[in-house]
């Protein structure tokens, strides 16, 4: 993706955002001059991979196949293993009208997507076979603390408000009908180096075409601009 494209699907989000009042933490708006000049103190931001994902999967198509996420907070493999600690991620996510995040699911990660305003979220759900293909059993998935059964490849419709568990295993695309949503996650630890299984080989990270300067960095970008002096 051209840099241009991510500054403007940003900028855009940030509007977004504004209008449904919802408030990124302050390492949001940081430039990367900021960033230059901070020190071991926000090693946990680059650490844990938190701030600006904008992925388009490879595939140079961002409107219809693409994610804006920002990772809010999130532990590591060490909270997890220890079973204290951050053991637990949240995400906001800005799903496009008709944008479709392509069939995935999470080995070790079990999350709660929560339509948290705008248009409606549509998820297509999937259990997967032992050789993590599309299995053609019932599923059956918590919404909002209520059991439900669907069949394979059935679509369920999140308005404003209701939210999906959706465990390990699960095959799930999701997009938005009716206009953008506000979309949470609230998870376990998350890490998007290894814990995505995608159905069709699609990148999770997108390439960068420099052609003009960051506004914001992305995750990706925080080993080129932040180098503390580490204890
Ligand atoms: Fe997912």
């Amino acid at each position: 993706m051209k840099r241009s494209k991510v500054n403007q699907i940003m900028r855009e989000a940030e509007a977004f955002l504004k209008q449904h009042q919802f408030y990124l933490p302050p390492f949001a708006h940081w430039t990367p001059e900021d960033w230059q000049a901070k020190g071991e103190e926000a090693c946990e931001i680059a650490d844990h991979g938190l701030g600006w994902d904008i992925t388009d999967f490879g595939l140079g198509k961002y409107d219809e196949f693409g994610l804006l996420l920002f990772t809010i907070r999130n532990g590591d493999k060490a909270n997890l293993a220890q079973g204290r600690g951050k053991v637990y991620a949240e995400k906001i996510l800005l799903v496009g009208d008709h944008q479709m995040t392509p069939f995935h699911f999470h080995w070790h990660k079990t999350e709660d997507i929560i339509n948290r305003g705008g248009g409606k979220l549509m998820l297509r759900l999937f259990n997967s076979t032992e050789d993590e293909g599309l299995a053609e059993t019932d599923i059956q998935v918590s919404l909002d603390g209520v059991v439900h059964t669907f069949k394979a490849g059935d679509t369920v419709c999140l308005n404003p408000g209701e939210s999906i568990t959706l465990t390990t295993g699960l095959y799930h695309n999701f997009w938005a009908e009716d206009g953008m949503v506000l979309a949470g996650e609230v998870s376990t630890v998350n890490d998007d180096h290894t814990d995505n299984r995608f159905y069709e080989p699609v990148g999770r990270f997108s390439e960068i075409e420099e052609d003009e300067p960051p506004l914001h960095l992305l995750i990706g970008d925080y080993a080129q601009y932040y180098q503390p002096a580490r204890a």
